[in-house]
């Protein structure tokens, strides 16, 4: 197996930089006056669109413009409303299913009609919370009415059970913060994002200040991962980090913006000068172990929310942007790789292994995670902003407007998604969890697998791997949408479709909901029993939005948390950076 992949040698995971401060330190200025307006704006925006739904109750949406900001420059590309209606109505065909089944359940079963929580202490809002701002995007308004009553009458943190610290704070804080802003600041979900924000807060009391995995949300205390011997991925401690900024920024309690920040700092300290980071850090010390480094899996969200931390306090902390920026260019010197045959550009992963000297040293491996589908959208919106020479670049930017970063970063995230579209190549249409592309004397019988990429360990008549199964992920859909909006480029509305239409042909349950599926090369497929919350808060949104006029939720004035969750762009009223 030695020929498996270039053998790289890289700096050890033990090889710190130097902190060096770049914090920038901005101040509380003038922002509330503005806030307010563009609070009002939308509080009308939203009065307008249930009032346009009055009129016409099948209609999503309807055309429109936010007011405010910066959307001078921005050409509106026009709802295809036929699209944008036909995920309406996926929408709500997930929607109700959930609904007459299993309103308030964490996770939802469509094909058993049934629903299940995530511990044996009660439900915590997984599903309605991370649905509600969708309702709300696509002004259901009677959808609406019902979430919004479950929320206020029905949800209760107080749950004696350990729920994951990261998947709360995205699914339910996030969706939580972003149903405050969107349906013009209704008090209750922030009451809500209050009570939760401050029952995960006690994470953060470990010697480092990295979080634990873990939170019992009853007793208030953090608990380590037992599973992963108390080590948390790097992913699940820096991508909390929109979700308690927003909340500090709309409470002014600056506890939540500090004890989020901090670890961003603890991170960065114990960082790779070559800006890539090992999957698992373990919380008592701050220090990263040596562990896998990937876009995939545990990896993935660090490298975004270093972008869109940057992007939510409005371009103001270049710390971020300089974090941002060395981890791109890790991932062009050290993961950016192309395929055999027709030269698919993919992303690598590094395995640490021990060479014979004892050495570390580490193993380059061909594997893909559909996780890895949401960096295309990511480095292309990272090019027209961390990469931009101007505030305003032109849709699409021409060559002048951007750095050679933002250029390179550009390329590469266009050439990723005609990747992650090639993984939809399958029989179903719908792509694979993993994809492994085939390297030079990978022992792989060019006869069996396909020139390019495949499903490791499929083989006919056999029992599907777990790389098989497509289980409504969002990634690749939520890149299509941001090119969509910084392109204008209608290829990526063909992309969109012929996703949604795999969707439908193949996850969707007659009777309602939409279910996973175990092997997206068989056809008739075979069903995994659940519809991941992830469809209905991402995936549909992601298809509605790109379907929909781009005047809506602007790329400009909105961060996406991770679960697609929209928060608006702010300018900080604490001081920030790091010292
Ligand atoms: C989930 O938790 C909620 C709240 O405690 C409870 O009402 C519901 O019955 C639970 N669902 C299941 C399937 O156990
Ligand atoms: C950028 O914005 C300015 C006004 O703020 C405008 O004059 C200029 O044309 C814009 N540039 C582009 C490329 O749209
Ligand atoms: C972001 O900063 C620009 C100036 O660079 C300002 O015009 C704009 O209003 C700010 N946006 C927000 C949401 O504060």
């Amino acid at each position: 197996m030695e020929e498996l992949g270039v053998r790289q040698r890289k700096k050890a995971a033990t090889e710190f930089t130097n902190g060096h401060d770049t914090g920038s330190e901005t101040k509380s200025g003038p922002a509330f006056p503005k806030v307010y307006i563009l609070l009002a704006a939308l509080l009308a925006l939203a009065l307008y669109n249930f009032l346009a739904l009055v009129k016409s109750p099948l209609l999503g949406a309807p055309t429109r413009h936010l007011p405010g900001v910066r959307t001078h420059y921005v050409p509106t590309f026009t709802a295809d409303e036929a699209k944008r209606d036909a995920v309406v109505e996926a929408f709500k065909h997930a929607w109700l299913a959930y609904e007459r089944d299993a309103m308030g359940d964490d996770e939802y079963h469509p094909i058993a009609h049934t629903g299940s929580n995530l511990t044996k202490a009660g439900g915590i809002g997984y599903t309605v919370v991370d649905s509600i701002d969708t309702i709300i995007i696509m002004g259901l308004e009677d959808e609406y009415q019902r979430a919004r009553a479950w929320v206020a009458d029905k949800l209760s943190f107080e749950r004696d059970g350990n729920f994951n610290t990261f998947e709360t704070t995205i699914r339910v804080l996030g969706g939580l913060l972003s149903a405050y802003h969107l349906s013009g600041d209704d008090p209750v979900f922030l009451e809500k994002a209050q009570e939760l924000g401050s029952r995960i807060l006690p994470v953060f009391e470990t010697e480092s200040g990295l979080p634990l995995s873990l939170i019992n949300l009853a007793l208030r205390e953090g608990v380590p991962d037992r599973d992963n011997g108390g080590l948390i991925s790097t992913a699940e401690a820096s991508t909390l980090q929109l979700e308690f900024r927003y909340l500090a920024y709309l409470t002014d309690e600056d506890t939540y913006w500090e004890k989020a920040e901090n670890v961003m700092a603890v991170l960065r300290a114990s960082a790779m000068t070559s800006g890539l980071v090992p999957i698992f850090v373990d919380s008592k010390m701050g220090r990263y172990q040596t562990s896998p480094i990937r876009l995939g899996s545990r990896g993935d969200s660090y490298y975004e929310y270093l972008l869109k931390q940057y992007l939510q306090t409005n371009q103001t902390e270049l710390v971020y942007r300089e974090m941002y920026d060395t981890a791109m260019t890790g991932i062009q010197t050290h993961l950016v790789k192309r395929g055999l045959s027709s030269q698919l550009l993919y992303i690598a992963e590094l395995n640490p292994e021990r060479t014979q000297n004892g050495e570390l040293g580490w193993r380059l491996t061909p594997k893909q995670d559909h996780l890895v589908c949401f960096l295309g959208g990511s480095l292309m919106l990272g090019a027209t902003t961390s990469g931009a020479l101007t505030h305003n670049v032109s849709i699409p930017p021409s060559t002048d407007e951007l750095t050679n970063q933002g250029k390179r970063d550009w390329l590469t995230g266009v050439e990723l998604i005609d990747t992650c579209m090639a993984t939809h190549d399958t029989q179903t249409g719908l792509a694979p969890e993993i994809a492994h592309f085939r390297i030079l004397g990978d022992g792989m019988d060019g006869s069996m697998v396909p020139a390019d990429w495949y499903i490791k360990g499929a083989r006919p008549n056999a029992p599907p791997p777990f790389d098989a199964r497509y289980i409504l992920r969002p990634e690749t859909v939520e890149s299509i949408f941001i090119a969509f909006r910084l392109t204008g480029d209608p290829k990526y509305r063909d992309y969109g479709w012929a996703i949604f239409q795999a969707i439908e042909k193949h996850c969707r349950i007659p009777t309602g909901g939409y279910a996973s599926v175990i092997n997206v090369d068989q056809v008739p497929v075979e069903y995994d029993d659940k519809m991941e919350t992830f469809l209905m808060s991402e995936t549909l949104k992601y298809l509605y939005l790109l379907f929909a006029d781009s005047s809506v939720l602007p790329l400009n004035d909105y961060v996406f948390n991770t679960e697609a969750h929209p928060l608006p762009v702010f300018n900080p009223t604490i001081r920030t950076g790091f010292s």
